[in-house]
């Protein structure tokens, strides 16, 4: 043990590795793999599902089994009546991350195997939960502008009827292609703020949706998951592209962050930026998509000639989003609709491990204060 007048805190975790983990790598060079896999090489070629597959089951499914994980994902894409009507009953005023939270951890009452805990159950737990998310914010994006939800389609696989029941209409080929791209970039990303409140959840044997509440709630902040709408707000703010200039430098000048911007690890680019970057190149050639993106790169030069940052993954998400004809307050609800499926492998990496986290701390405080009673104070 330590005494506690010599440890060492290391302000914000920087650079400390909490656990060990074969799930995912972020390299500071501006390169991330999936299981050993260099995302420059899955991004585009794979589906959400296969990559869903390959993070909870180690290793990439055959033709057969990704067929079958798709049917098992779609049959589950039905959430009990309780829920449902929950999220129909909810204050208009919430927002979605927060519904997304409780519902989460109100489907945990309705957890069809109950108190069984073994590995077995918790895999089939983990499906489930990477099936439910997505449509508890379809569900609740449906109910807010008074529409039904569209029953999922056997046909259409598992990201492509996230999407149709999002938007009640068919999604065009390309969306869904977009979508695939999307959430195969958002899937997981070693030790992140909310990977890492799930496995603390997780580590004192809780059960997988106290650790997935956990993981919700710490990703809605707008350091972390929730930037993505806080660029689109600056993106609406700023009326002209001629205005970028004066805004950007406002902001800097004021030293406020840049949403958007700014990596706790990537000391190069993002890897993941050069993907969104692309996709909405891609769709340029719709009206509103090129006059976001125009700003975008405009920012983007701005922000790196003064701050020599760049931006991360949820700067071009947000124009890739919008491009879909997501609102700004669906989108960290689709970044947790991505991020489930790491968020669940890591949770059973760290059953696994089977290790309580625990940190100290050191203790700033007096000692020895003389006590008052409260007749006295
Ligand atoms: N705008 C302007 N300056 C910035 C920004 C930014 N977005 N990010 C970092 N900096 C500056 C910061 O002011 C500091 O400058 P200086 O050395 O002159 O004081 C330097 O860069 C280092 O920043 P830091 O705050 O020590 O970096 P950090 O590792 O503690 O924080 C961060 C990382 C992501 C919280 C931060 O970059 C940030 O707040 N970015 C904006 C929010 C954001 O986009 N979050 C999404 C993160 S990535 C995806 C995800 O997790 O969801």
């Amino acid at each position: 043990m330590i005494n506690n007048s010599d440890r060492v805190v290391v302000r914000g975790l920087r650079d400390v590795a909490a656990a060990e983990t074969r799930i995912s790598y972020v390299n500071f060079n501006g390169v991330l793999y999936y299981l050993g896999y260099n995302i420059d090489d899955i991004v585009g070629r794979v589906t959400y599902a296969e990559v869903a597959y390959l993070l909870v089951h180690k290793r990439f499914p055959n033709r057969q089994e990704l067929d079958s994980f798709n049917a098992e994902l779609v049959s589950a894409m039905e959430l009990p009546n309780p829920i449902v009507d929950s999220i129909i009953n909810t204050p208009k005023h919430c927002h979605p991350m927060d519904v997304l939270r409780t519902e989460v951890s109100h489907l945990g009452e309705y957890d069809p195997e109950g108190n069984d805990f073994s590995d077995a159950a918790n895999m089939r737990r983990a499906t489930r939960l990477i099936a439910q998310v997505p449509v508890i914010v379809a569900t609740l994006h449906r109910s807010r502008i008074n529409q039904p939800v569209p029953k999922p389609k056997a046909e259409f696989g598992f990201a492509k009827n996230f999407l149709y029941m999002f938007k009640g209409i068919i999604p065009e080929e390309s969306e869904t292609d977009v979508l695939h791209r999307y959430m195969t970039l958002h899937i997981d990303h070693g030790f992140n703020a909310s990977t890492f409140a799930a496995r603390v959840t997780a580590s004192t044997n809780s059960d997988m949706y106290s650790a997935i509440t956990s993981a919700i709630g710490t990703l809605k902040g707008p350091l972390h998951g929730g930037a993505s709408e806080k660029v689109m707000e600056m993106l609406d703010d700023i009326n002209l592209e001629e205005e970028v200039e004066e805004y950007i430098n406002g902001l800097l000048d004021d030293q406020k962050k840049v949403m958007g911007f700014g990596h706790r690890i990537y000391r190069a680019q993002d890897p993941r930026t050069k993907h969104l970057r692309g996709m909405v190149e891609d769709l340029c050639h719709r009206d509103r998509t090129l006059w976001l993106y125009n700003k975008c790169v405009k920012i983007e030069e701005i922000v790196y000639g003064r701050k020599k940052i760049y931006p991360n993954v949820d700067f071009y998400a947000a124009v890739a989003m919008d491009s879909l004809g997501v609102t700004k307050e669906f989108f960290t609800p689709f970044f947790a609709s991505s991020r489930i499926a790491g968020w669940v492998a890591h949770v059973i990496e760290q059953y696994e491990d089977a290790i309580l986290l625990r940190p100290e701390s050191k203790y700033v405080g007096d000692f020895n204060r003389p006590f008052v009673p409260i007749e006295n104070r």
